[in-house]
């Protein structure tokens, strides 16, 4: 049997590694990496670490790309990949461009499609933009749906999909963060200079954000209430490792630079950022990776979004939506950061996402299938 996985982003390559680790441990299954490059640097980072080598790379990436130029690129270049490989089954991971053009090329070559992931809904169209809608309409082309939770199973059965073609398997990123976990002791953490003596005797916040819904306005907003915090509580420094998207980085190191208690670093690769929400005491994101991640790790989240597809990690009572409201920010970070009590009631290690062995049930189903 012949498997192509398709990973086009930074996520995508960190939840489906252990995915493709999986599928390589299997002797009657040839796997295939694809990669569209939707992301450059920060896809070849976790793809290094894993020790995956792509056997196709359509390298799609360009600064400041549009959603359709990813999507036609996406497409037509998957569309020769699966002509040329003939698989037997495509699988496409969570809610990415990548993810929705390799479920419709897939479709299009006729050939089954695995979609990691399924089941995450806000039912707002616009609520992340533009992935709400790439999930449901991966949704439309998948054959089996891998849902991470029975509340995701759930939200697939009310929009009618059929019971057996869904299977919950728990979430692949709890097996990537086993994964670093287990080799973080012997692993030499390299963070940028000097970072790790500037956070000794802090209290030290995760910064990460990049969605589209947030751009201009709302990114200000997320950067004008990190500066207030970090000007009033002299033992907190933020740590942010700046997506490379310039629509990020223009607000950020416009209003953030400089700051001595703001540290603006490059992506990490995956073991030291593991390391980071480790050592950290809070995170301020609006990432679904690190909404999966923290509650494992027993650290608060507050969440930069208004809506979440992942509403297990707030009914666990580890994450807390904020969107980019400056008083909602400086609020909870202000209450995180002082009131012990509403801290402890939020720094509970659960873990609602998997026990590890998504990828193994995953790759057990694909091969019972054929
Ligand atoms: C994409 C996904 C989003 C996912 C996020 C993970 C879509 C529509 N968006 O958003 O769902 O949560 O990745 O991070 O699929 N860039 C680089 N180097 C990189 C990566 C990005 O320079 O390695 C810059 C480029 O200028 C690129 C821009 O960032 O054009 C935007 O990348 P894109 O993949 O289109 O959007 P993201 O915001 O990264
Ligand atoms: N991550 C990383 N380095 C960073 C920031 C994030 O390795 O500098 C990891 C994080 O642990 C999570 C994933 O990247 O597994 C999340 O990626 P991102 O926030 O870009 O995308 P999303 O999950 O929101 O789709």
């Amino acid at each position: 049997m012949k498997v192509i996985t398709v990973i086009g982003t930074r996520p995508e390559a960190i939840k489906l590694a252990p995915v493709v680790l999986e599928l390589n441990k299997r002797p009657h299954i040839e796997s295939v990496v694809c990669v569209t490059a939707q992301h450059r640097q920060m896809l070849d980072q976790p793809l290094e670490l894993f020790a995956i080598k792509p056997d196709h790379d359509l390298d799609i990436m360009t600064a400041g790309q549009s959603l359709a130029g990813v999507t036609a690129k996406a497409v037509e270049g998957l569309d020769r990949v699966f002509q040329e490989e003939r698989p037997d089954w495509v699988l496409v991971q969570g809610d990415t461009t990548t993810a929705f053009s390799g479920a419709l090329a897939a479709f299009y070559q006729r050939v089954k499609v695995g979609h990691v992931e399924a089941g995450l809904r806000t039912w707002n169209k616009w609520s992340p933009y533009p992935e709400e809608m790439n999930r449901c309409l991966v949704g439309q082309l998948t054959d089996y749906h891998f849902a991470p939770t029975e509340r995701s199973k759930n939200a697939l059965l009310r929009e009618g999909f059929n019971e057996d073609s869904i299977f919950v398997t728990g979430n692949t990123v709890i097996d990537a963060l086993l994964w670093a976990r287990e080799r973080l002791d012997s692993y030499t953490v390299e963070l940028p200079d000097g970072l790790q003596q500037s956070l000794e005797g802090k209290r030290v916040v995760l910064v990460t954000g990049h969605r589209r819904e947030s751009f201009g306005e709302g990114f200000i907003n997320i950067c004008k209430s990190i500066k207030q915090v970090a000007d009033e509580l002299q033992d907190v420094a933020f740590v942010y490792p700046v997506h490379l998207n310039p629509n990020v980085r223009a607000p950020v190191n416009e209003i953030l630079q400089g700051h001595e208690r703001i540290h603006l670093i490059e992506p990490l690769t995956y073991m030291p950022f593991v390391w980071l929400m480790n050592r950290a005491d809070l995170a301020l994101t609006d990432s679904g990776g690190v909404q999966e991640e923290a509650p494992s790790l027993g650290k608060p989240v507050l969440v930069m979004r208004n809506t979440t597809e992942r509403p297990e990690g707030v009914d666990a009572g580890n994450a807390r939506l904020v969107g980019t409201d400056f008083d909602a920010i400086v609020g909870s970070l202000h209450e995180l950061l002082e009131d012990k009590a509403a801290y402890n009631a939020m720094a509970n290690v659960k873990n609602p996402y998997g026990d590890g062995t998504s990828s193994q049930q995953i790759i057990d189903l694909i091969e019972q299938a054929s």
